[in-house]
């Protein structure tokens, strides 16, 4: 699989949102990653259903989904209504998580899973043949900007693996989220990562968004 850049809108100005996502489509991004908290299962609060919906019009690409909220499956109903391509939960916030990947998947949408960074890729086993999407988070969940966390490239690795030796390695895509740089790129992709959130690195104010997108095609060539 290519590596897909997703840019996370979490660290987008909330005042011009649909202007940023339209500069990061124009400048090549895949995917457009939405990073839902509610103050509980993390310590922040952002976007609920009402932000995918009025951003779904400006695009076809995927809107990817990353629910940061305890009960997910109460508002998966409301966010797949709005427009998301892929719902991504949280393994520590599923008591019923087949029952919940299952939720998504009957509402017509991909269905990933996150792990946060202290929990096993064993605890993927019995739910990976019904998943579209392993979310490896590299920062603890709840903020942008963080610095990434290193051992997560040898769970990448580790993953890569697990989906190889099941012969999934097709069908799932594996997501890394947290601290994704240019200058680490290359060494999440070369683990086995299909797809690169980024949120502070894409959105900031040193560079355009066009120029974050281009540097990130430039170290994924290298
Ligand atoms: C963190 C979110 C990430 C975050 C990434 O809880 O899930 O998607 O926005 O931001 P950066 O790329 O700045 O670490
Ligand atoms: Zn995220």
């Amino acid at each position: 699989m290519t590596v897909k850049l997703a840019p996370s809108i979490l660290s987008a100005d909330f005042a011009h949102l649909g202007r940023q996502v339209q500069e990061a489509i124009d400048a090549g991004a895949d995917w457009i990653h939405v990073d839902v908290m509610d103050g509980h299962f993390v310590p922040n609060l952002t976007i609920g259903p009402l932000v995918v919906k009025a951003l779904r019009p400006l695009t076809d690409h995927v809107l990817d989904v990353h629910l940061m909220i305890e009960h997910p499956e109460r508002l998966i109903p409301a966010f797949v209504e709005a427009g998301a391509d892929i719902v991504t939960v949280h393994q520590e916030a599923c008591v019923h998580l087949h029952r919940t990947v299952q939720q998504i998947k009957d509402l017509g949408a991909r269905a990933g899973v996150a792990l946060n960074p202290a929990t096993p890729l064993s605890t993927l086993e019995d739910i990976l043949p019904y998943v579209d999407l392993v979310l490896v988070m590299s920062v603890n969940p709840g903020f942008g900007g963080q610095s990434y966390i290193p051992s997560s490239t040898d769970k990448i690795a580790r993953l890569s693996k697990m989906l190889a030796r099941r012969g999934l390695e097709k069908q799932i895509e594996i997501e890394v989220d947290g601290g994704i740089k240019a200058a680490n790129a290359a060494e999440v992709a070369q683990a086995g990562a299909t797809v690169l959130v980024a949120g502070s690195a894409i959105f900031n104010q040193q560079a355009h968004v066009a120029a974050n997108i281009a540097a990130f095609r430039q170290a994924l060539r290298a």
